[in-house]
């Protein structure tokens, strides 16, 4: 499949990396392709970088990695035409830094990124996905102390279905479907409580796993 991904941080290049890796081909959408030349040169024939509106042009499903603070403003760049009847992951957490660190969350029920997004893109299918996790094992999320669990949430089952494969094929075990996009809520304070926790404690390779008897 075509992927293209909003976003050429570390979120955008690691989950394009696991994109490539299973198959896919990916262009990453920015406003300045120079930021990715090292990320092409070791990525392949399969991968490329254009502008916001090229990426999502390409692919057949879209990835939002954008800091929330630009996200908006990247969807307007990308052109809400290029979105219509796609899925679109949206990875985003909605920080706010502007009191320092840890950031705040700006988000509750009914104004979470997810739902925002979905609102922006009334024609698209809005997975909320990988959010939850550090960027770097989006891919291959194996810790010394076990698998993690991957949560998502979104309205339509089919776009659910689809996400869900694509993080079997990244290496995820088990991931939980939690509702419908206005779950999005959870997910994102799901993921404050990782952030905090990293800042408290300085430590950036933890993750979360659900223990049932
Ligand atoms: N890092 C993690 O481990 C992690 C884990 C889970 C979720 N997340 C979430 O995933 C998202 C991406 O995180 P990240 O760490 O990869 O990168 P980031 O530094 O949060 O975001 C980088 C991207 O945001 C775009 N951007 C920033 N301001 C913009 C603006 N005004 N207009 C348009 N685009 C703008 C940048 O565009 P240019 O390329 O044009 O500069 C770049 O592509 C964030 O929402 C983050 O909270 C991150």
């Amino acid at each position: 499949m075509k992927i293209g991904i909003l976003g050429s941080g570390n979120v955008g290049q690691q989950l394009a990396n696991g994109f490539l890796k299973t198959g896919h081909e990916v262009k990453i959408g920015t406003r300045d392709s120079s930021k990715l030349n090292d990320w092409l040169k070791d990525a392949g024939a399969n991968a490329i970088a254009g502008s916001f509106a090229e990426a999502a042009g390409f692919g057949d499903i879209i990835i939002l990695a954008t800091s929330w603070a630009g996200t908006e403003n990247a969807v307007a760049l990308a052109g809400k035409d290029n979105f219509k009847n796609k899925i679109v992951v949206d990875v985003t957490n909605p920080l706010d830094f502007s009191q320092g660190t840890p950031p705040k969350l700006d988000s509750s029920f009914g104004k979470s990124a997810g739902e925002r997004i979905q609102s922006w893109l009334p024609d698209s299918k809005v997975v909320k996905a990988f959010n939850t996790i550090s960027a770097f094992i989006m891919v291959n999320p194996k810790l010394e102390e076990g698998n993690p669990d991957l949560v998502i949430a979104g309205n339509d089952s089919v776009a659910k279905k689809t996400v869900i494969d694509f993080a079997r094929s990244f290496g995820w075990q088990n991931v939980i479907d939690i509702g419908d996009i206005s779950q999005s809520y959870l997910l994102e304070a799901f993921a404050m409580l990782w952030i905090v926790f990293g800042f408290k404690n300085n430590h950036w390779t933890h993750a979360f796993k659900l223990l049932m008897k």
